[in-house]
C-alpha cells in the first residue's frame, strides 16, 4: 500500500510504490549482437512499439571546470555507429562544458520496459555547415525558441520572454533561411555502452560493451547486478 495523499513525509510517500512492476521484456546477452549500435536500434524500436513515452529523451551528464558533474535530459536527433547526436546551445552551460571537457555520459531509461542503456566517451561537435542545416530541419517554433537564446542565463524580467519569443517568430517568419549561429550539434561517441533489464527476483541482466574507439573491436561482459 503506498502513502497516498495523507503521507506526510517522503519516506511515507515512498512506502509500497512499486519499482519494475508490470511485464517486463526478455533478453538473451548470449544472442546480442558484436557491437552495441545494432542493440540499440533494436532496443529503440522495441521501445516505439511498446508505446514508452519520450524514448528519445536521453539524460545528458558532463563535468564543469573543476570537473563537478552536471545532468539535465535532452533529445536524441540522431544516432549511428559513431554515436548519439543531439542539438543544444554552444554558449548554455552543457555547451561551455563541452567545449572544455569534450567528454560525457548520456543515460536512457524506458521505464515501461525496465530498460535502461547507459553510455561514455568522448565528444565531438559537428560542424557549422551540418548544424545549420539541421537547423532548418526543424519546425518554425523550435527554431524561434533557439534564436530566443541565453539558455540558462538568469531572466530578471519575465515579461522580456513572450517578447523575445515573439521577436524570435517574427524573424524566422520573415527570414526564413536564418541560422542561430549557437546551434550545435554534439555526437556522444560510444567508449563504454551498458544494456540493463530489469528481472525483479532473478538478478537483473547487464551487458557492457566496451572499446577504445568507435569503430571497435568490442569487448563484451556481463557484469552482475
Ligand atoms: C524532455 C526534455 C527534452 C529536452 N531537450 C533539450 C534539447 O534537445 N536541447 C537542449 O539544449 N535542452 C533540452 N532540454 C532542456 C535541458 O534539460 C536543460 O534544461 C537546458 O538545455 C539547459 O541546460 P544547461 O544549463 O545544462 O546547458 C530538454 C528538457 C527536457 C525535459
Amino acid at each position: 500500500m503506498s502513502g497516498g495523499p495523507e503521507a506526510r513525509t517522503v519516506r511515507e510517500l515512498l512506502f509500497g510504490l512499486p519499482m519494475l512492476g508490470g511485464e517486463l521484456p526478455s533478453f538473451d546477452p548470449e544472442g546480442a549482437p558484436d557491437s552495441p549500435f545494432p542493440l540499440f536500434l533494436t532496443w529503440l524500436g522495441e521501445a516505439v512499439v511498446a508505446g514508452v513515452r519520450e524514448p528519445h529523451a536521453m539524460s545528458l551528464a558532463t563535468a564543469d571546470a573543476d570537473g563537478g558533474p552536471d545532468l539535465r535530459v535532452v533529445a536524441l536527433r540522431d544516432a549511428t555507429e559513431a554515436g548519439w547526436t543531439f542539438a543544444t546551445q554552444a554558449d548554455s552551460p552543457k555547451g561551455r562544458q563541452l567545449a572544455a571537457r569534450p567528454q560525457a555520459a548520456i543515460m536512457f531509461h524506458w521505464r515501461e520496459q525496465g530498460r535502461q542503456i547507459r553510455a561514455r566517451g568522448p565528444v565531438l561537435r559537428a560542424d557549422a555547415a551540418t548544424a545549420a542545416r539541421d537547423f532548418l530541419d526543424r519546425l518554425p517554433g523550435s527554431r524561434a525558441a533557439s534564436l530566443v537564446g541565453h539558455q540558462s542565463e538568469v531572466l530578471t524580467d519575465p515579461a522580456a520572454l513572450p517578447a523575445a519569443f515573439a521577436a524570435a517568430s517574427a524573424r524566422v517568419a520573415s527570414a526564413p533561411d536564418t541560422v542561430d549561429p549557437q546551434h550545435a550539434l554534439f555526437t556522444v561517441e560510444p567508449r563504454t555502452v551498458e544494456f540493463w533489464q530489469g528481472v525483479p527476483g532473478r538478478g537483473h541482466i547487464r551487458l557492457r560493451y566496451r572499446a577504445e574507439r568507435a569503430t571497435g573491436p568490442w569487448t563484451r561482459d556481463r557484469l552482475w547486478p
